[in-house]
């Protein structure tokens, strides 16, 4: 009966989240579609469990103008939602009586060896966020031996941040109307030692960002974001003509970020990019694209090895970056939850968050007696 009746909200959950009725501060966890216990108060670091608790911990702290940023995805929020449940309904096929006494999570990137394969994608303003802004998330990304990505929109800039860092930055690109403004920033990033460049190209205009708009987002008066450098948009058009100019000075590897189908990821083999990372922004710019690692498969398959792909979207739970790996990924990337730790917590906050993902997805591998990243195959998800 008990079970029924678990059955019942269960459906009745996901189905509210694919309607979409907003439920402020358990957006992720009613869009997971589980029964939304509670799970009593979050006063400290030590109530958090999981990364949706970083959500509602956040909520409390942030201004309601920030939340909705972070919080919020394009038009209906279809794609948001879908990056999650695409997740959920993946299920997992565990082999037993495996040796998985060793755990080895390690994978080499770009010459550079991750202890784990979980990545912090860029997010703009962390200054909204907390007052320690970019430092505190690089900060809290070293202790937790993470790559961190930069968004060309941080409140901080790039040498205040480096001078924290303990572990290697990438940094994010948005290409200015200004190329002689953007060649420039590129070569500071290199010249302070950010390890590789993710070109977003998913953004030609912003999405209808219906939340942002309602609470008339801006950033606040006293923060900056030194990289702007005119309209949030550029008015130039970005095609794959300017993609060959910047990899042709770039001494980084160049990633493109907000790839989505496997003829693009062709063309991005063809232009010579060193990755592609598969992405819709997190639902943020066009609504009712699929789920990212719905087309993952199909990138993988075209792609076929010949550069690595990471992907982002919905990356919550240990199995959610099993699952991405097994279809292709060779890391991934976590936005949002990010930003709710840094709120939350600052830089201890992105320590932890980023550690409850990586013991989980240690979790996950042992559970489905998989020793290895090399021994993470699609065969682990139930067919
Ligand atoms: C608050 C916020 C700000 C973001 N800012 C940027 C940005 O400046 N540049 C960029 O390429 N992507 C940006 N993104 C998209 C993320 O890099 C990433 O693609 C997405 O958040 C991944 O999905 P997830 O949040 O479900 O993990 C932003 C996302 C969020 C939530």
């Amino acid at each position: 009966m008990e079970q029924k009746r678990r059955d019942i909200v269960k459906a009745l959950s996901a189905l509210t989240a694919t309607l979409m009725i907003p439920f402020r501060g358990q957006t992720e966890t009613v869009m997971q579609g589980r029964i939304p216990t509670d799970t009593g108060e979050l006063n400290d670091l030590s109530d958090i469990v999981n990364l949706f608790d970083f959500e509602k911990m956040a909520e409390g702290k942030m201004t309601r103008m920030a939340y909705e940023y972070v919080a919020s995805g394009a038009a209906d929020e279809y794609t948001l939602r879908w990056n999650r449940l695409s997740f959920d309904q993946l299920k997992l096929n565990p082999d037993v009586l495996k040796d998985v006494s060793k755990p080895d999570t390690t994978i080499t990137l770009f010459k550079h060896k991750l202890l784990y394969p979980i990545l912090i994608a860029p997010t703009a303003f962390h200054g909204i966020m907390h007052p320690e802004g970019e430092s505190a998330t690089a900060k809290g990304a070293g202790a937790a031996k993470a790559i961190y990505t930069v968004s060309s929109f941080t409140t901080t800039p790039l040498e205040e941040i480096k001078k924290v860092a303990t572990e290697p930055l990438w940094f994010q690109l948005y290409i200015r109307d200004d190329r002689d403004f953007t060649k420039n920033l590129v070569q500071k990033a290199e010249f302070l030692g950010y390890s590789a460049l993710c070109i977003t190209v998913d953004s030609p205009v912003g999405g209808a960002r219906n939340r942002q708009a309602k609470v008339k987002f801006k950033l606040p008066d006293n923060l900056n974001a030194p990289y702007v450098n005119g309209d949030f948009f550029a008015k130039k058009p970005l095609t794959w003509k300017e993609i060959e100019w910047l990899i042709s000075f770039a001494r980084t590897p160049v990633l493109l970020k907000g790839i989505m189908n496997p003829a693009d990821a062709e063309k991005a083999v063809n232009i010579g990019a060193s990755g592609i990372i598969v992405s819709n922004h997190g639902g943020r710019n066009l609504d009712t694209v699929p789920a990212t690692i719905e087309v993952l498969p199909q990138i993988a398959e075209k792609v076929n090895q010949r550069i690595p792909i990471l992907m982002d979207g919905g990356i919550r739970r240990g199995t959610d970056v099993l699952k991405a790996i097994a279809l292709g990924a060779k890391a991934v990337l976590v936005g949002k939850p990010i930003c709710y730790a840094l709120a939350s917590a600052g830089a201890e906050g992105v320590t932890k968050a980023l550690e409850i993902l990586r013991s989980e997805f240690e979790m996950a591998m042992a559970l489905t007696g998989r020793a290895t990243i090399g021994d993470i195959n699609p065969s682990v998800i139930w067919k």
